[in-house]
């Protein structure tokens, strides 16, 4: 590929298509071509975000000889065959969380792309704040001590009236899942990269707040609580809701350890709190005082913001490197999607059995 710009195709024209178009830019890349879910769709977002190729189905932005990397920014019940279609046509993949709807496709997902040598990527894109890399750092160091408990939440609103709808909402859409696919899968990938373990075993509780809206059915849960155990024994709880009035994104991760405790926000991304028996702090984020991933992450100076857009840049930078033979820390690929999906799998099944379900 040599020092050419690497060649994005874009499939769908949304809120994400937006966001993956300005990272790859911004990644140095060029984003060739575009396709949505209709031709007129697609020139729409061509139009407006200056791409010059807008397809007229997914399938020809797959096959186009003139894409070295395709984003996958679909519902999410068109990952797994828009994956694998661009993986079989030899592309290196970027595909939105969840990845897919059921851990079967999942699996092939995985085992295609390990089989052709190209490059995944998931944008569980909360890794990429330098104050995660920060409490990620601490715990791996010794600082934290023995993790002894993690409480993850989510909470949001916009989906709080009994008229509010979204592709999301329809399973054959969304999935099965829709609060913990949509929003939990990224507290499941969090938790497990900042502690640096697994989870175990799951016991879920679901609830539909509005078993119909607009009118229609809804099959999908509206909220979800889930007790955890990881591998090594800590105790966990994880908490999503889109029906949560005044909650935007907040996502919430709390690790307790038996020396330090760290916390972050992602609603103030910019600042870690560290807990201790005596002298907790806030700690601001200043590249000069950080761990070396977090302050390679951290790419303006202290006191200048960093947030969601520039987490979603770092991400989009890192896998274009590993496209081009970099390896970076913390890259999410699809087997951490898989992760993702097999634990929302879980939930489910322990939300419908009252069983405690594992998680291998
Ligand atoms: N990583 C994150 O932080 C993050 C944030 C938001 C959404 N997402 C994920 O991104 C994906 C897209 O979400 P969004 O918020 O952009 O949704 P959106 O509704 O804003 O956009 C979806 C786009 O896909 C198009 N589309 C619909 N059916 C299609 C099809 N069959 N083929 C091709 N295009 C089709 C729609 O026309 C629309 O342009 C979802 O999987 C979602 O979970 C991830």
């Amino acid at each position: 590929m040599g020092a050419r710009p690497l060649r994005v195709g874009i499939v769908g024209g949304g809120f994400m298509g937006r966001v993956h178009t300005a990272a790859a830019r911004s990644a140095g890349a060029a984003v060739v071509a575009i396709a949505s879910s209709s031709a007129e769709g697609a020139g729409r977002a061509a139009r407006a975000l200056g791409v010059p190729t807008a397809h007229a189905t997914a399938d020809d932005l797959l096959h186009d000889p003139d894409v070295d990397v395709v984003h996958v920014c679909s519902p999410n019940a068109t990952h797994a065959p828009y994956a694998l279609a661009a993986l079989r046509a030899g592309k290196h993949v970027v595909c939105e969380k969840p990845l897919t709807t059921g851990s079967a496709e999942a699996d092939e997902l995985v085992a295609v792309a390990e089989a052709a040598g190209l490059v995944t990527a998931v944008p569980f894109v909360y890794r990429f704040h330098p104050m995660v890399r920060e409490a990620r750092a601490r715990v791996a160091s010794g600082r934290v001590g023995r993790v002894l408990s993690v409480r993850g939440s989510y909470l949001q609103d916009w989906l709080l009236g009994v008229d509010d709808v979204d592709w999301r909402v329809d399973a054959a859409a969304g999935g099965p899942s829709r609060a913990f696919a949509d929003i939990g899968s990224h507290l499941v990938d969090l938790v497990e990269f900042v502690v640096g373990d697994r989870i175990a075993r799951v016991s879920a509780l679901t609830s539909t707040v509005h078993p119909a809206r607009a009118g229609t059915a809804v099959t999908t849960e509206d909220e979800a609580a889930v007790v955890f155990a990881t591998g090594s024994g800590a105790l966990g709880t994880l908490f999503v809701s889109q029906v949560a009035p005044g909650r935007k994104n907040r996502l919430l991760l709390d690790v307790s350890g038996s020396v330090e405790s760290v916390e972050f926000s992602q609603e103030e991304p910019d600042a870690l709190w560290v807990g201790r028996r005596r002298g907790s702090e806030l700690l601001a984020r200043d590249a000069a005082q950080l761990s070396p991933d977090a302050a390679r992450l951290s790419v303006v100076p202290a006191g200048h913001p960093l947030g969601y857009l520039d987490a979603f840049a770092a991400f989009v930078a890192d896998a274009h490197a590993a496209v081009r033979g970099d390896r970076p820390e913390g890259l999410p690929t699809f087997a951490d999607g898989r992760r993702a999906v097999r634990v929302t799998e879980a939930v489910l099944e322990s939300a419908r059995t009252g069983a405690w379900v594992g998680t291998p």
